[in-house]
């Protein structure tokens, strides 16, 4: 009994001893491995850097925040911010690099508030084979010819159906009309869902949905994060029904056609790869949630801050509604409708909107985790952490747009116009996750530019522009506007 008794004690001071040295060991590696990750400063316990960098979202320049790093560490220099360690790049290369990675090093990574509001499955977080031949398929449908002339029509005649209502009114606030827009041609674009009850519960619910974006990871009644999975509850439950219908007409009727939206496309895709089994409902219509995220925040933005910046800008405000007049001219002529590639040949539309998109940094940057070792242009990014590949610090650098802060839509024809090789412009990402509504979001703008200006002049009242934790206006761009007698 008392040698059992010593033999434990013996036994415990064995496990004791090889549980610290196992601790100091791996204390050292996480130290050799870590020596070479890049210079900066990891703040304040807990809360690191983050009320530094807040403030500075604050500002009329939230690039400041990183322009100050870069200038005492280099352009690629790690931080502590929003509960994260993290290596901050405002390196184009190094951007280009991690965003071009195909998942075997880096994968998406997100707050836990948006980790919680997305599926395991959404097209945001998912990674591999999947991702990619789902983005794909989705890239494919929104640029082909067939999908561009029948949207074409529809964002043209929402923007009518709304300009037309400016008439009797006085003050109009852009941010909220051009919401109304926006979200019509995404409910058409992922479901070929009509202006009526169903949109605007689903306009609804969402919006109740995306509040928890950004919230305490806390899901107890009551919570913003419960609210919002209640939404997502109930959003999933109108489309799900939706998907179901679709399903069951093409199980009928077969393929018709091309097809007409994102619901058609997955129900397709699958049954090419696997004969004859449909994706599941629930992964479908999860995904056309979750793919309304992108682009129901991201494209009003856009449109209001093409406004500002215009409103802004006399010159290239007058130079753009002449070659819109013009191009409104030679349709006047002709008997043809407008084309998706009328509204796109435009030059100087096209430069405002490259432009509008370099300095409003709609998606500042997007996050990814290291999933081992890697080193990119001589900087360690060690296995679990965390990289933001700046996208507003490379817009914004002296270095590759000279007066960066200067509304210059001229500067592109230097440039040779936009295109997604220029890793000094990255508004829709790059590489493997490059923006699949990167067409569908320059014709959107497009559109509402021209009908905005051949139809109204107007006056705009002063504004600023607000960047975090989402860019927006602060008082949603009010403007007076002026009808045009052509
Ligand atoms: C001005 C408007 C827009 C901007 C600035 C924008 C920007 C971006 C960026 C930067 C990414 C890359 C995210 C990453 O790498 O993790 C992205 C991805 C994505 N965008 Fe957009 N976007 C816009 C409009 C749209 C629209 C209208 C749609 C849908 C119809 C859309 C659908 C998507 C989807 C589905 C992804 C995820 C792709 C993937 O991970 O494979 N976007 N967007």
């Amino acid at each position: 009994m008392v040698w059992a008794k010593e033999y434990w004690v013996l036994m415990g001071f064995i496990v004791i001893i090889g549980w610290l040295l196992w601790c100091r060991r791996k204390q050292k590696n996480k130290m050799k491995r870590n020596s070479g990750v890049p210079k900066g400063n990891l703040g304040w316990p807990f809360i690191g850097e983050t009320l530094a960098f807040i403030s500075c979202g604050y500002t009329s320049q939230p690039v400041s925040f990183m322009d100050k790093r870069k200038s005492l560490y280099g352009k690629v220099f790690k931080t502590h911010i929003l509960g994260t360690p993290l290596i901050v790049s405002t390196d184009p290369d190094v951007n280009k690099a991690v965003l071009q990675d195909h998942g075997s090093t880096f994968v998406p990574a997100y707050p836990k508030s948006i980790r919680e509001l997305l599926g395991d499955f959404s097209i945001l977080q998912m990674n591999g084979n999947l991702q990619k031949k789902i983005h794909s398929q989705i890239a494919g449908f929104l640029r082909s010819a067939q999908f561009k002339t029948r949207i074409t029509k529809d964002i043209e005649s929402s923007v009518k159906l709304t300009l037309a209502t400016w008439k009797d009114r006085h003050l109009i606030y852009v941010q909220e009309e051009v919401k109304k827009i926006t979200f019509q041609v995404l409910g058409k674009v992922l479901m070929s869902i009509d202006p009526g009850e169903d949109l605007h519960f689903l306009k609804r619910e969402f919006e109740e949905f995306i509040k928890g974006l950004i919230c305490l990871p806390i899901k107890l009644p009551g919570t913003r994060l419960h609210k919002s999975l209640k939404a997502k509850e109930k959003l999933l439950k109108m489309v799900k029904r939706v998907v179901e219908e679709r399903k069951l007409a093409m199980e009928k009727a077969g393929e018709k056609g091309a097809a007409k939206d994102v619901i058609d496309v997955l129900l397709r895709d699958n049954k090419e790869a696997n004969e004859k089994q449909y994706l599941p409902v629930d992964f479908i219509s999860g995904n056309i949630i979750e793919m309304m995220i992108p682009g129901e925040e991201t494209m009003p933005t856009a449109i209001t801050l093409a406004v500002k910046f215009l409103s802004d800008s006399p010159v290239a405000l007058k130079q753009l509604t002449e070659e819109n007049m013009e191009l409104k001219r030679q349709k006047a002529d002709s008997v043809q409708d407008f084309t998706w590639s009328d509204y796109l040949s435009l030059p100087f539309t096209q430069n405002v909107i490259s432009e509008t998109l370099r300095m409003a940094n709609i998606i500042n940057g997007v996050w990814r985790k290291a999933i081992k070792d890697v080193e990119i242009k001589g900087h360690l990014i060690p296995e679990g952490w965390c990289v933001l590949t700046s996208f507003i610090s490379v817009h914004m650098d002296e270095q590759n747009y000279h007066n960066p802060y200067h509304f210059d839509p001229w500067r592109w024809e230097k440039i040779g116009g936009a295109t997604v090789n220029n890793n000094n412009f990255t508004p829709f990402g790059g590489g493997q996750r490059l923006c699949p509504g990167l067409e569908l979001s320059r014709l959107e703008i497009s559109i509402f530019l021209h009908h905005l200006v051949t139809s109204y002049g107007w006056v705009a009242e002063n504004d600023e522009i607000i960047h975090f934790p989402t860019v927006k206006m602060k008082k949603k761009l009010p403007i007076t506007v002026i009808p045009i007698r052509t």
